[in-house]
């Protein structure tokens, strides 16, 4: 403290522990407000109190409209310079891969996809999986899911999937009915479905699972040439998923589990770590395939598109501050770099509205000037205003004159493309209608058969509990899917819920009726499962 500061504070004693008000002013009684007499009433120009409970009043932001609840931590992504047995060069100009042993600071938010911040993080959910890398061209987001595929195909269909999945709007409790209802009549949700269902449905935590893209995206060379590629996270933990007893049992313990395994793991110093691996497709329709590389509903088998390794992720740093860092955190799909780029997905293109969009109207306008959010480089733009506007971001050295572009008076100048511009041709009419080779449910049917028994018989249980509340023509068209897909789990399926019909129904969403039977949380919990 200054000499001077120390004159200005006679009237009370300010060292660097003194709460101050967020005007700078000594708090010297923050116990009572101010009153005419002891027993009140309060005065209106109690303007200390009123800072602070005002402020109080406004503490949250709205939540995110989908991934409310999460977790996030720092770490960094190392690049190996290859991809399989080539030099990314040959697919990629982004400079955040090329060289070997090349770091990028990154930050990672975890996140359960359907229920309302603090819920509890055993449920039956996709996991999102969103790392935000602060590369030196500016930030790269890749906001992925858990799992490599997701229930819907087109972004027409998202707010309508995450209606039925959410509490009903009258009685605010989830419903299966209302899950099955959009499922059994969106059948290119059915391979989700096996998914949700089965132990991947929920993850033991953040750290023991996979993470990918599920959008088709493209990489670009110096040539301007493309390729179509998906990115896939996997964890040098091993991957372990619970079975819906075992979710019951955690979930009684302690409804915070994955947040405090991730926080408890980096504050020990046992730092979580992912590899980065491709799948690369050439950038056409690829009709000799029965399915389109652009649908997200579907794998790209490994034997003809094997995983190729890029990277590697660590997290090593947890959160200062869960709000700053973590609430404020926004990742979108439309931020990409040079050498990264779109492909034509049409979930992909509907993605990358929303996510910027929604943190205009959840963070405000200048979302992007939050510390979290903003690139770790020179930014200058010719941006003004807004709310909450914190910096000017000219140029040191411009004309503080001119925010506009072109100019001849010292303003802010294009960048230099050094690469050749990808420029794809894209020809057709105007329609709105599906794409063709749309199976719904074959490589469901391979994906069931690929389950360990343990898996089939789970999938199998938590699909009959749930179902078994349903409307009997939803039961009928889930059936039939499962039918279709694969003669045992469509067999298996009629035959449990027609025992169901004679022994009672089960309400319980996990579909745990037998929860004293799970092992106990502080053991190690959760079933190792091969990598998908
Ligand atoms: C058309 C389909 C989709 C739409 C319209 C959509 C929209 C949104 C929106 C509005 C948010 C909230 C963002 C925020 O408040 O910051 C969000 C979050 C998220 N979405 Fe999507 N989403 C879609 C599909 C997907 C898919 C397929 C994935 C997986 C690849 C995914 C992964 C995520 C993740 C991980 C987050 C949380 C990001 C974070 O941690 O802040 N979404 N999505």
């Amino acid at each position: 403290m200054s000499d001077q500061e120390k004159k200005n504070n006679q009237n009370h004693l300010e060292n660097d522990k003194t709460l101050t008000t967020r005007q700078g002013h000594p708090v010297t009684n923050n116990q009572n407000i101010r009153t005419v007499s002891n027993r009140g009433p309060a005065t209106l120009e109690n303007y200390d109190f009123i800072e602070k409970i005002s402020h109080f009043d406004r503490e949250k932001v709205p939540e995110r409209i989908v991934h409310a609840r999460g977790a996030g931590a720092h770490g960094y992504f190392e690049s190996y310079g290859t991809v399989g047995n080539d030099p990314v060069s040959k697919y990629t100009r982004a400079k955040v891969f090329q060289d070997k042993g090349k770091q990028t600071p990154v930050f990672v938010r975890f996140s359960t996809v359907v229920h309302g911040n603090h819920s509890p993080e055993t449920v039956r959910d996709p996991r999102g999986f969103a790392v935000k890398f602060y590369t030196e061209d500016g930030n790269w987001d890749l906001v992925g899911n858990n799992l490599k595929i997701f229930f819907i195909r087109d972004a027409m269909k998202f707010p309508d999937m995450i209606h039925a999945f959410r509490p009903d709007p009258v009685t605010n409790i989830q419903d299966s009915e209302r899950f099955f209802d959009f499922c059994a009549n969106s059948p290119e949700s059915f391979h989700m479905v096996t998914f949700i269902y089965s132990p991947w449905g929920i993850p033991a935590n953040y750290r023991m699972m996979q993470g990918s893209g599920v959008n088709t995206y493209k990489w670009v060379n110096q040539a301007g040439e493309a390729v179509l590629v998906k990115y896939h996270w996997e964890p040098k933990q091993g991957i372990k998923n619970l079975t819906a007893k075992e979710a019951a049992e955690i979930q009684g313990e302690n409804f915070n589990h994955a947040t405090q395994d991730l926080y408890d793991a980096i504050e020990n110093g046992d730092y979580p770590e992912w590899e980065l691996l491709v799948q690369i497709m050439s950038d056409d329709a690829h009709p000799e395939l029965d399915f389109d590389p652009l649908d997200d509903t579907k794998l790209w088998p490994e034997d003809k598109f094997p995983w190729l390794p890029v990277g590697k992720m660590v997290l090593n740093k947890n959160p200062e501050n869960y709000f700053t860092e973590v609430e404020q955190a926004a990742f979108g799909t439309g931020v990409l770099v040079d050498g990264l780029d779109f492909s034509d997905d049409k979930m992909l293109q509907g993605r990358t509205f929303s996510y910027s969009d929604t943190q205009r109207y959840r963070v405000g306008a200048n979302y992007l000037q939050v510390p979290i959010n903003e690139a770790k480089k020179r930014v200058a733009t010719n941006q003004e205003g807004g709310q909450l506007r914190q910096k000017n971001d000219k140029a040191p050295g411009q004309n503080p004159h001119i925010n506009y572009e072109p100019s001849l008076l010292g303003g802010l100048e294009e960048a230099e493309q050094i690469g050749k511009e990808y420029t794809p041709h894209v020809e057709g009419n105007l329609v709105r209608e599906s794409i063709d080779r749309n199976d719904n449910t074959k490589q469901a049917g391979e994906t069931f058969r690929q389950f360990d028994d343990w898996e089939k018989d789970e999938l199998l249980s938590n699909l009959i509990g749930d179902l078994s509340t349903c409307d009997k023509r939803i039961q009928e068209k889930m059936i039939a899917l499962a039918e279709e897909a694969d003669e045992e789990y469509g067999r298996r399926l009629r035959e449990g819920l027609e025992q169901m019909k004679k022994h009672g129904t089960s309400k319980n969403p996990l579909g745990a009726t037998d929860a004293e039977q799970a092992p106990k949380y502080a053991e190690d919990i959760g079933h190792d499962a091969d990598p998908y």
